[in-house]
């Protein structure tokens, strides 16, 4: 279906769109015109006709965009189709808060481990899933054929523990340690979050209105 290179501006946005058509199919909504659509979203309709022409266009000239049709070709852009295996390494406090959080399972994110190297934590369960002792994660990972690592844990650990992870050959790091991880085996991706990227984007935004 992808006929071009995405730039990834266009991916950086299409979770949005996944999320709004999501929330227009579980209104019952048939379709929607880009007006509607860019008013609902808060961005321009001529952006959002570039953004979907990318992929050959869904539209129709007087019909608008088939939501239900949109959505999954969005979905199927993002690889959402495919179900991943998960495991949070650091099971403190965000790891636990994100371990919790059932939405990721729903979107085919399955949380199937939880590591951590503190003896107390060790054996406590998380929305059903025992935290196990960082010794155990390798021969884990390959069982269970993980996909995906979150990374919880301080970041100083981070490093070397995503290089390990390279090693037992897991595809994908979402790393939430405030250091930006880089590999150099490239089969590997990473996605770094930074909270409080986004926290010091809005003090900008506060600045600039007082
Ligand atoms: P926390 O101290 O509650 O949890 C960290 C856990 O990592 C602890 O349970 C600790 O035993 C474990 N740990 C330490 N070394 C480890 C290792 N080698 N392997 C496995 N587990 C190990 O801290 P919290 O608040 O949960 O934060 C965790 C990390 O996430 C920190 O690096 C923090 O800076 C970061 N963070 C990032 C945010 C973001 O937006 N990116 C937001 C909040 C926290």
């Amino acid at each position: 279906m992808v006929e071009k290179k995405i730039s990834t501006a266009v991916i950086k946005r299409l979770p949005k769109y996944y999320r709004y058509l999501g929330d227009l199919l579980e209104n019952d909504v048939v379709r929607i015109s880009s007006k509607e659509l860019s008013q609902r979203m808060g961005v321009t309709a001529s952006q959002i006709r570039q953004d979907l022409n990318n992929f050959g266009g869904f539209g129709q000239q007087g019909y608008g965009y088939n939501v239900e049709y949109l959505y999954n070709a969005i979905g199927k852009i993002l690889g959402l189709e495919n179900k991943y295996n998960t495991i949070i390494i650091g099971a403190g406090n965000l790891g636990q808060a994100l371990a919790n959080y059932t939405n990721f399972d729903k979107r085919g994110f399955k949380v199937k481990g939880l590591f951590d190297v503190n003896p107390r934590l060790v054996g406590i369960t998380v929305r059903g899933i025992e935290i196990q002792d960082l010794d155990e994660m390798e021969h884990f990972i390959k069982e269970n054929a993980i996909d995906i690592a979150v990374l919880t844990l301080p970041k100083q650990k981070a490093p070397k523990i995503a290089n390990d992870l390279v090693h037992y050959g897991i595809k994908g790091i979402w790393n939430f340690a405030p250091v930006d991880l880089k590999l150099s085996n490239k089969d590997v991706v990473v996605e770094n979050v930074h909270l409080l990227d986004s926290l010091m984007t809005l003090s900008y935004n506060i600045k600039e209105r007082i």
